[in-house]
């Protein structure tokens, strides 16, 4: 098989789109324009926030060294070995898987690895790699010991996952030249990289590909003083002022997740500054989050939607993914990756092979009797 090219587009340098931190073209002539628009260089993909300008506030609080980076202390502990080991001997830093719903820091943590190893970071993610070309002009594009960075990386497609295994294995790419009896294979030799990947789904990677890591970081829900920090540090980089309580009820009510604590204080400056507040108080956070749709312990209104139509619609479960999805109106991705994972680690939800239940502490929490539910069934020693 030849090398993937597109025949009604004969092969023809493009050049990079402005990028800020992008010097040169990185694009190799068999790229998709895809693929192409898809590549930054020392800069993120962050998909899904709102305006471009919002998007470059948060990227502006994202910490660029570990020290700044709060909490995950187990994981970053170890990275940060890896990366100093890798920086003492010079070498590229063994590929890395970082899992974790969304928000939680895994871009942030692979720009952090490239800073702290002074190399260059390409980043790019795993449905915009479409053609075997594609793959080869990124590869190709690396200096030594840079980091490609690939988001969303169980959404490979798997030729192209497949040709990423003996790159990540031996830094080697084959390519097949010409066709039928006179095709040939080479292998061309790659530049010792680090592969980052990330991805809020470890169980969709496929087993020979999450194998090729050297180490799997798990990123897990922040917990609120970890969250009351990035608040702090984010109100000060963005000269927000606001009262520690108010630092407090924002921690308490963003999901465990750093870029919704980052959203919600710039929601807040929005209420201050319109109100005529000099500082967010305690009672306009409170306030203001409530008018928001997110409760006392930041459940939005989402979260209540798929945990009344549990118990409302279904008699508090079990219901299955597919119907649940279709009765609150959400993507059975989103409630699988965003909604899920946070109301079971609450324990909110119980997710057993018939589907969700919704748990005692849901009923509670919603104000709702308990009955027959997971956890309110009295001990057996009660009586
Ligand atoms: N440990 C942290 N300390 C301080 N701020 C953080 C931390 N982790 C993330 N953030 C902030 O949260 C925002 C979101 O982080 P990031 O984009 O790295 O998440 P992600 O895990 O890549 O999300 P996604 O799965 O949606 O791509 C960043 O802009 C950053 O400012
Ligand atoms: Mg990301």
């Amino acid at each position: 098989m030849a090398f993937d090219q597109d025949e009604k587009h004969p092969p023809r340098r493009r050049k990079a789109p402005e990028s800020p931190a992008s010097g040169g073209e990185i694009f190799s002539p068999q790229m998709t324009p895809k693929a192409a628009t898809t590549i930054r260089e020392n800069q993120t993909l962050s998909p899904e926030i709102a305006g471009i300008g919002e998007q470059r506030l948060y990227d502006s609080l994202r910490p660029m060294s570990f020290d700044e980076y709060v909490g995950q202390k187990a994981e970053v502990d170890n990275i940060r070995v890896f990366v100093q080991a890798a920086k003492l001997r010079q070498e590229p830093v063994c590929h890395l898987l970082l899992s974790g719903p969304p928000g939680l820091g895994k871009t942030t943590l692979a720009q952090i690895c490239a800073h702290e190893l002074g190399v260059n970071i390409k980043s790019t993610s795993g449905p915009a790699i479409e053609k075997k070309g594609d793959l080869a002009g990124l590869l190709t594009s690396l200096e030594p010991r840079d980091v490609l960075f690939i988001d969303e990386i169980h959404r490979l497609n798997p030729v192209i996952e497949e040709n990423l295994y003996p790159a990540m294995e031996d830094f080697m790419f084959d390519v097949i030249i010409g066709e039928g009896p006179h095709a040939r294979s080479i292998k061309l030799e790659l530049p010792k990289f680090t592969l980052i990947g990330a991805t809020t789904r470890t169980g969709l990677l496929t087993s020979p590909l999450r194998d090729r890591f050297g180490y799997i970081a798990r990123l897990d829900y922040y917990t609120s003083a970890d969250l009351e920090k990035i608040v702090s540090r984010s109100a000060r980089l963005l000269n927000i002022d606001i009262d520690d309580d108010a630092v407090i009820e924002v921690g308490r009510r963003s999901r465990g997740t750093p870029r919704i604590a980052n959203r919600l204080l710039s929601r807040l400056r929005d209420f201050a500054n319109v109100q005529g507040l000099k500082s967010i108080t305690q009672k306009l956070a409170a306030e203001s989050l409530g008018m928001l749709g997110i409760d006392s312990i930041g459940l939005d209104k989402m979260d209540h939607r798929i945990l009344h139509t549990i118990i409302e619609k279904f008699g508090g479960g079990p219901v299955g993914v597919d119907t649940l999805a279709a009765a609150t109106g959400e993507h059975r991705n989103t409630l699988e990756d965003v909604y899920e994972p946070y109301l079971l680690q609450q324990g909110f939800i119980q997710r057993t092979p018939r589907g969700r239940i919704a748990t005692s502490r849901a009923y509670t929490h919603l104000g709702l009797e308990p009955q027959n539910v997971v956890g309110a069934q009295p001990d057996l020693f009660d009586f």
